[in-house]
């Protein structure tokens, strides 16, 4: 049975894969250091999957931890989620990003390559794209400005996996994800804000649940069909689906695939469905276009299908329907 460790794997999109992967055989050990989660999502992907997961508490950037964790487990591969992701803080704190996200990378290919352990799949964005002006966006589609420090650490970290793929046999896959939304069918894990959520759809969620009074729709301007902003909203599940065909994938050096669904919907689009699905009345108001916003972005996803032979499934409603389940699991 194949051993992969999951740096952040008690987050949102790590728990999910963690399920995954154990679906399909393979052992997960999961690190993390519980700055953005909660240890009881542990209990949750074993209730899930009937399947025990070892545990380790600690900071990627710990070279000594790391070095020691790798040199007591036959690890073959290494899903790499550890890492800040809140764009607004990242203007306030950009060296905690630039530490966390960029140093925590380098410290742990060091520690990998002095296991020689050569799979990596690393957690990159659709935000390396900046602000595009063609859609949909493929992988020969440019890096753009991306005014965030947490943009630009996603840039760096995927410049710094190419250097090093040239200089050692690794096998190394970044994930570009687009906007992952929902949660797991059973209800079981999910997304877990902290404080007021900067995402559209956990806020949509928590507006849902009596938790926040309405919906700010961020700008109804743009240059789109109804005027409001554009995205390509995936299912977590299909999300992690994409990691686990990346790893079984022997790609060599270093390619990056978009994970998306190639549907772009609007904001308006999300809350109608979300209201359809449900029967949920959602308050909403239009206010001024968020700073730093795009107007649009979805994504080409041949590449991905080819080179791993993943598509995504789930459509719109799928994703609402299972992040609403979660919300109101949260809420007993
Ligand atoms: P998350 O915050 O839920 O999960 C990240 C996990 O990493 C958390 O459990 C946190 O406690 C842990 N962590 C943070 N710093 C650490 C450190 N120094 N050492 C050890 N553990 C640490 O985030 P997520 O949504 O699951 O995102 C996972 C990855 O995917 C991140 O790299 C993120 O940038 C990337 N990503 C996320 C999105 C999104 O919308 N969720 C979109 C594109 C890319
Ligand atoms: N939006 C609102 N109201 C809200 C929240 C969001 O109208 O309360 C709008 C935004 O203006 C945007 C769309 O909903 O048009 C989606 O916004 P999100 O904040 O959910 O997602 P973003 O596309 O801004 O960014 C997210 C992550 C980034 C990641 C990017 C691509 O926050 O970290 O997806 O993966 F890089």
């Amino acid at each position: 049975m194949k051993k992969i460790l999951l740096t952040g794997g008690l987050g949102y999109i790590g728990s999910h894969v963690a399920v995954e992967l154990i679906d399909k055989g393979f052992e997960v050990i999961i690190l993390d250091d519980l700055s953005n989660s909660e240890l009881f999502v542990l209990d949750r992907i074993k209730e899930i999957t009937g399947k025990d997961i070892i545990f380790e508490k600690g900071d990627i950037r710990d070279y000594d931890f790391l070095y020691h964790l790798l040199s007591r487990y036959n690890i073959e591969g290494v899903i790499h989620f550890a890492a800040k992701k809140a764009v607004g803080e990242s203007v306030q704190k950009p060296l905690l990003y630039y530490d966390i996200n960029v140093s925590g990378l380098i410290c742990l290919l060091k520690a990998l390559g002095d296991h020689s352990i050569k799979k990596l799949i690393f957690s990159s964005s659709c935000t390396v794209y900046g602000s595009p002006d063609s859609f949909p966006v493929t992988e020969q589609t440019p890096f753009g400005d991306t005014p965030s420090p947490y943009g630009k650490t996603k840039q760096m970290c995927e410049q710094i996996l190419e250097d090093a793929s040239l200089i050692a046999d690794y096998d190394i896959v970044s994930l570009r994800y687009f906007n992952p939304v929902g949660a797991h069918p059973t209800g079981k894990i999910g997304e877990l804000p902290k404080g007021v959520p900067n995402n559209l759809v956990p806020f949509i969620t928590q507006t849902a649940a009596g938790l926040r009074d309405e919906l700010s729709i961020f700008g109804s301007d743009y240059n789109t069909p109804d005027g409001t902003a554009i995205r390509d909203y995936i299912h977590v599940v299909d999300l992690a689906r994409a990691h686990v065909r990346a790893l079984e994938a022997n790609l060599g050096k270093y390619v990056a695939l978009n994970v998306g669904t190639g549907k772009g919907h609007s904001v308006l689009e999300v809350v109608k469905t979300f209201q359809e699905v449900t029967g949920v009345n959602l308050p909403f108001k239009i206010v001024d276009r968020r700073e730093g916003d795009i107007p649009e972005i979805f994504g080409d996803t041949n590449f991905a299908n080819h080179k791993i032979g993943w598509k995504a499934e789930k459509g719109l409603a799928e994703m609402l329907k299972d992040a609403w389940r979660w919300q109101k699991s949260l809420l007993k």
